[in-house]
């Protein structure tokens, strides 16, 4: 009798601490927790069972769950390419939620945009183009059901280039830089 005691004596922190995290990891939130109503976009993931689609047990944001469902930008960050490559841990800093049909999910200011963010500078004569969509092609970007996406399929130069020479030349920059496609004979255009 004696040494059981003592057994519980010595084990019951370890007990009360196994407990508290078994109660600690269960739902502790309902429904009425949440700040208000989903966005049009993420609709579908509406009810109580569906808050660790986006969540954690204690309601924070779990940049991981997004990425789960949102493959594209999962895709383009591990490949450090987007404007989303540097932008993995943080998407609530600028995706809000659960303001219903209202919740601007996406908010930014398409015509101040610095393309420097996405990796990919406009350069040479591509620095001159004034609309966004002669480059950004419906046909060529990722496909959305109500929203226009700045993803493209398709990002090569061959994309929007037709080659004016036969044989198979992939990488153009090797020869061409982007202000004409003058070929300098002692090396490529730097710009
Ligand atoms: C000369 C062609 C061209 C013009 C003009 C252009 N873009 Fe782009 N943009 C591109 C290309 C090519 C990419 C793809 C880069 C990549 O996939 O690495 C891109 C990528 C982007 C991305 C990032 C997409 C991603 O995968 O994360 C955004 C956002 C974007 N552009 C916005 C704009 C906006 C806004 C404008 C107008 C102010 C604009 N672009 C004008 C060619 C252009
Ligand atoms: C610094 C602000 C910022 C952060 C952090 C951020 N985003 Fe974005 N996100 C934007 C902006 C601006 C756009 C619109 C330009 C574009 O499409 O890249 C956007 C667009 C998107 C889009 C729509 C792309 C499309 O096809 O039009 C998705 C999906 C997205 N973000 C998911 C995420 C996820 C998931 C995270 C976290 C892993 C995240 N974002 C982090 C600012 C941010
Ligand atoms: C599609 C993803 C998604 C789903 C599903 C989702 N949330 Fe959220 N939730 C978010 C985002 C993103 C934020 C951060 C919003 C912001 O800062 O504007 C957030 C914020 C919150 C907050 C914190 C508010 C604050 O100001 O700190 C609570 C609480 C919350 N959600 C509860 C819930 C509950 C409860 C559910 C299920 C009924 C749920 N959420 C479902 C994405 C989601
Ligand atoms: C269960 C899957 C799922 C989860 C989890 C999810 N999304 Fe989405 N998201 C979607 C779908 C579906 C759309 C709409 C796509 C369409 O329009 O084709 C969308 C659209 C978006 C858009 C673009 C909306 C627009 O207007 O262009 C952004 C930004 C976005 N989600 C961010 C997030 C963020 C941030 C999280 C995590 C807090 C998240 N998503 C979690 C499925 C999901
Ligand atoms: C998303 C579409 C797009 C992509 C990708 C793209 N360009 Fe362009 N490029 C344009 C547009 C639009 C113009 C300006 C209109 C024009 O002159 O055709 C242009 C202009 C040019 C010019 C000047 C042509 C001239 O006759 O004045 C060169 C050179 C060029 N691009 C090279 C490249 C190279 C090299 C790549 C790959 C690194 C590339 N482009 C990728 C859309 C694109
Ligand atoms: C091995 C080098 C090389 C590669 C790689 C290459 N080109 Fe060229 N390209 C040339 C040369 C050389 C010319 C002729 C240049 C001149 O007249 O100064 C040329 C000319 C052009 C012209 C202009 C024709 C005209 O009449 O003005 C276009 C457009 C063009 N290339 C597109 C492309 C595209 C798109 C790619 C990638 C798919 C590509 N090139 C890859 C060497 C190359």
């Amino acid at each position: 009798m004696k040494i059981d005691a003592k057994i519980f004596k010595c084990c019951w922190p370890a007990l009360i601490l196994v407990f508290s995290v078994f109660l600690w990891s269960q739902q502790h939130y309902t429904v009425d927790d949440a700040p208000g109503p989903l966005s049009t976009a993420h609709k579908d993931s509406a009810g109580l069972k569906n808050c660790g689609q986006c969540h954690n047990n204690d309601l924070e944001v779990v940049p991981k769950k997004c990425l789960t469902c949102h493959q594209e930008m999962a895709l383009r960050i591990s490949a450090n390419r987007g404007f989303h490559r540097d932008k993995a841990e943080d998407c609530a800093v600028c995706h809000t939620e659960h303001e219903g049909d209202d919740t601007k999910l996406v908010d930014w200011d398409v015509e101040d945009f610095d393309h420097e963010e996405t990796g990919y500078p406009l350069l040479g004569r591509h620095k001159t183009v004034t609309d966004c969509l002669i480059c950004h092609k419906k046909e060529n970007s990722f496909p959305r059901k109500t929203t226009f996406s700045y993803l493209m399929e398709d990002s090569r130069c061959l994309s929007c280039h037709e080659p004016q020479h036969p044989g198979q030349q992939d990488n153009c920059q090797v020869c061409h830089g982007r202000n004409n496609w003058r070929v300098e004979i002692w090396g490529r255009n730097t710009r």
